[in-house]
C-alpha cells in the first residue's frame, strides 16, 4: 500500500513540473511548438546581432599633424580637425572686418536632436562606472559604442547607418572629448582657447593666424557651469561656489584656468585651456623661430654648466615656462634634477629628473594640501645637482634662494617685466629677501612678446648678469650681456660677460678659452638649426655626443656650414 501511495505521489510531482500532453499527436504539437520558439529566439538573437552589424564602426581620425596652412586667408581656409566629422573653417567676416574660426560639424534633424538627447540621458544611467576610469580613448569609444547600441534596440530607434555615425560623433564629441570645445582641442594650430563669460564667444589663438573668434557661444548660464565642473572633473580639482577657483591641468598636460561664481567673474563662468605642446621646444626650436641667438644659448649652455643661477621674467605668456624647458636641456645629462611645478608643463629628456607637482586641497580645507614651500624644503632632501621651479610667486622663492647659496643652481621664472621689477618683487613681502641672498642669483632673462615678427613670436629682449646689491638702496648692479635690436630683429653680444670673467676667476679658465669654447658650441648649434635637428631628445643626444666627440662633430659641421656660406 505504502509502495502505491509513493509511486503515485512521485507521479504526480513529475507531472507537475512538467504537465505532457496526454495524446501522441499532442504531444508532437508541443515537440514541434518548442522548437519553433527556440527558432524564434534564435532568429530574435541573431537579428540583435544584425542590428548591431548593420552599423559601421565609428573611428575618428584626430590630427594631430600640422597640415600646411596659407600664411594668409585669402577667401577662406578648411582643414579637418577630427576627421571625417568635424572640420575648421576661417574666413573673413566682412561686416566684421576679422578673421572667424568656424566649426563645422555634422547637422542633426531635430528629430535626431531628440534621440541624441535620450540616447544621452539613457547612457548617464546605463553606465555605472566613471568613464575617467578608462584611460584609453579608443576603449571608451568601444564601450560607449556597445552601450549606445543596446539602447537603440531598447528604445527601438532605427537610424541608418549615416545617422547613426552622426549620433556616435555627438556622444563620442561629449563623452570622450570635452563637448563643444573637442574640435578645438584636436587643433594643432590652437594654442589657447577662452571663454569670458555667458553668450560670449570663445577666442583661440591661433598660430598661424592670431586670436580669433570661433562661432561656439555657450548661452545658457548652467551649461557653461557644467562645463565648468566638467572640466575641473577632468583636471582630478574641485571646484564650488565656495572654492569659485580652478587652477589645473587635464590629462594631456593642457592647463585650465577657471572661475565658477558670477560675484568673482561678473559676466558669469570663465575659463582658459592653455594647450599642452605635445613636443616642447627645444634650443634649436627658440634659434629656428628667432626668440634667441645660437651665440646666446652657447652662452647660456656654458653659464649652466657651470652651476649659475638663472632666473626667467617676462609677462603673461611672453615663452618663459618654454624658454625655461628649452635651456634645461644643456643641464649635463647624468645630473641629477628635481622640478617643483604648479601644474605640470616641464618635459625633459634626462633620467635623473624628479618632476613634483604641488597639491591643491580637495575639500577646501588645507587637508591634504602640499605647497610649493612643502615641496621645496623636501627636494633638498633628495640633494639635487639642480633645481627647477616652474614659477616664483610667494616665499617658497626664499626655499629657493637659500639652496642657490648652499651650491644648488636654481632655474625659474618670474611674472615680472623687467630686472627692476624682479628685485622689487623678491625684496618687498611675502618674500622679503635679503641683499646678500638676492646676490645670489647670477642671470635674470626677459622675455617679449614681438608681434611686429608674427603673432606668436616671442624674444629675449635682454639679458642681464647681476653683480652685486648694493646694501643701501637695494638696487642691482647689473651688466647687460646681451640684448635685442628690434630693427634688425638681432640678438647682440655686448662683448663683455660679468658672470663668464667670474666663471673664469673661480675656475682659472683662461677667458680666451671661455670665448673660444662659446664660439665652438655656437658652432655646433647652427649646425643644428641648419640641420633641423630639433626635437628634444635629438638635440639632447646631440648635446651629449658634444661632451664626447667634440673634434668629429665640430669637423663635420664646420664643413657641412661652410660649404653653405661659400655657395
Ligand atoms: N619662443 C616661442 N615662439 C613661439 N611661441 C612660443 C614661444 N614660447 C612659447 N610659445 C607659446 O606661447 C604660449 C605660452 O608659452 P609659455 O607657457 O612658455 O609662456 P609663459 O610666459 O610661461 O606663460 P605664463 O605667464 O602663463 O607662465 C604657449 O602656447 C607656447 O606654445
Ligand atoms: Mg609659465
Amino acid at each position: 500500500m505504502l509502495r502505491l501511495i509513493s509511486r503515485f505521489l512521485k507521479k504526480e510531482k513529475r507531472e507537475k513540473a512538467k504537465p505532457r500532453p496526454a495524446s501522441r499527436a499532442a504531444q508532437l504539437i508541443e515537440i514541434l511548438q518548442r522548437k519553433h520558439v527556440t527558432e524564434a529566439e534564435k532568429e530574435k538573437k541573431g537579428k540583435r546581432k544584425k542590428v548591431s552589424l548593420i552599423f559601421p564602426r565609428f573611428r575618428v581620425y584626430a590630427t594631430h599633424r600640422f597640415i600646411a596652412l596659407p600664411s594668409e586667408v585669402k577667401t577662406q581656409v578648411r582643414y579637418p580637425l577630427i576627421e571625417p566629422y568635424a572640420y575648421a573653417l576661417i574666413r573673413y567676416d566682412a561686416r566684421e572686418h576679422m578673421l572667424t574660426y568656424n566649426v563645422i560639424e555634422p547637422v542633426l534633424s531635430s528629430e535626431e536632436k531628440r534621440m541624441l538627447e535620450k540616447i544621452k540621458l539613457g547612457l548617464i544611467s546605463l553606465i555605472n562606472v566613471p568613464l575617467t576610469a578608462i584611460k584609453n580613448r579608443e576603449e571608451l569609444t568601444r564601450f560607449l559604442e556597445e552601450n549606445v547600441q543596446l539602447l537603440l534596440d531598447q528604445y527601438g530607434f532605427e537610424l541608418s547607418a549615416d545617422q547613426y555615425l552622426r549620433i556616435m560623433y555627438y556622444i563620442y564629441r561629449d563623452f570622450v572629448g570635452l563637448n563643444e570645445i573637442e574640435p578645438l582641442m584636436q587643433d594643432p594650430y590652437i594654442e589657447d582657447i577662452s571663454v569670458d563669460g555667458v553668450g560670449l564667444p570663445v577666442y583661440v589663438l591661433h598660430q598661424k593666424y592670431g586670436s580669433l573668434r570661433t562661432n561656439i557661444v555657450w548661452n545658457d548660464v548652467e551649461k557653461l557651469r557644467e562645463f565648468v565642473v566638467k572640466l575641473a572633473e577632468r583636471c582630478d580639482r574641485y571646484i564650488s561656489y565656495a572654492e569659485p577657483l580652478l587652477d589645473g591641468t587635464l590629462p594631456d598636460g593642457s592647463r585650465v584656468q577657471a572661475t565658477l561664481a558670477s560675484d568673482v567673474t561678473t559676466r558669469g563662468p570663465t575659463f582658459t585651456i592653455r594647450k599642452f605642446r605635445h613636443e616642447p621646444f627645444s634650443p634649436v626650436d627658440m634659434i629656428l623661430l628667432k626668440t634667441a641667438s645660437a651665440h646666446l644659448l652657447a652662452y647660456l649652455w656654458y653659464c649652466i654648466e657651470h652651476r649659475k643661477n638663472i632666473l626667467i621674467c617676462g609677462g603673461t605668456g611672453t615663452g618663459k615656462t618654454s624658454f625655461l624647458n628649452a635651456i634645461s636641456l644643456f643641464i649635463p645629462r647624468e645630473a641629477k634634477i628635481v622640478s617643483i611645478e604648479d601644474t605640470r608643463e616641464l618635459m625633459l629628456p634626462h633620467e635623473h629628473w624628479i618632476p613634483s607637482v604641488t597639491r591643491a586641497s580637495f575639500t577646501g580645507t588645507k587637508v591634504g594640501e602640499v605647497t610649493m614651500f612643502d615641496l621645496l624644503r623636501e627636494s633638498f632632501r633628495q640633494n639635487p645637482d639642480y633645481l627647477i621651479v616652474g614659477e616664483v610667486r610667494g616665499r617658497e622663492a626664499y626655499v629657493m634662494f637659500q639652496g642657490m647659496a648652499s651650491g644648488h643652481p636654481s632655474f625659474s621664472t618670474m611674472h615680472a617685466a623687467s630686472l627692476e621689477d624682479v628685485i622689487k618683487r623678491l625684496e618687498s613681502p611675502p618674500i622679503e629677501l635679503s641683499p646678500a641672498l638676492l646676490e645670489t642669483l647670477d642671470i635674470v632673462i626677459v622675455m617679449v612678446h614681438a608681434r611686429q615678427y608674427g603673432k606668436s613670436a616671442r624674444r629675449v629682449k635682454e639679458v642681464m648678469e647681476i653683480q652685486n646689491i648694493d646694501k643701501e638702496t637695494g638696487k642691482a648692479n647689473a651688466v647687460k650681456a646681451f640684448y635685442w635690436v628690434p630693427v634688425s630683429d638681432r640678438i647682440e653680444y655686448r662683448g663683455y660677460s660679468w658672470v663668464l670673467n667670474r666663471i673664469s676667476i673661480e675656475r682659472g679658465i683662461p677667458m680666451e678659452e671661455i670665448n673660444k669654447e662659446i664660439e665652438r658650441r655656437k658652432l655646433l648649434l647652427e649646425w643644428l638649426a641648419f640641420r633641423k635637428i630639433r626635437s628634444i631628445r635629438d638635440v639632447a643626444r646631440y648635446l651629449a655626443l658634444y661632451q664626447r666627440k667634440k673634434e668629429e662633430l665640430l669637423e663635420r659641421a664646420k664643413k657641412e656650414l661652410g660649404r653653405v656660406n661659400e655657395s
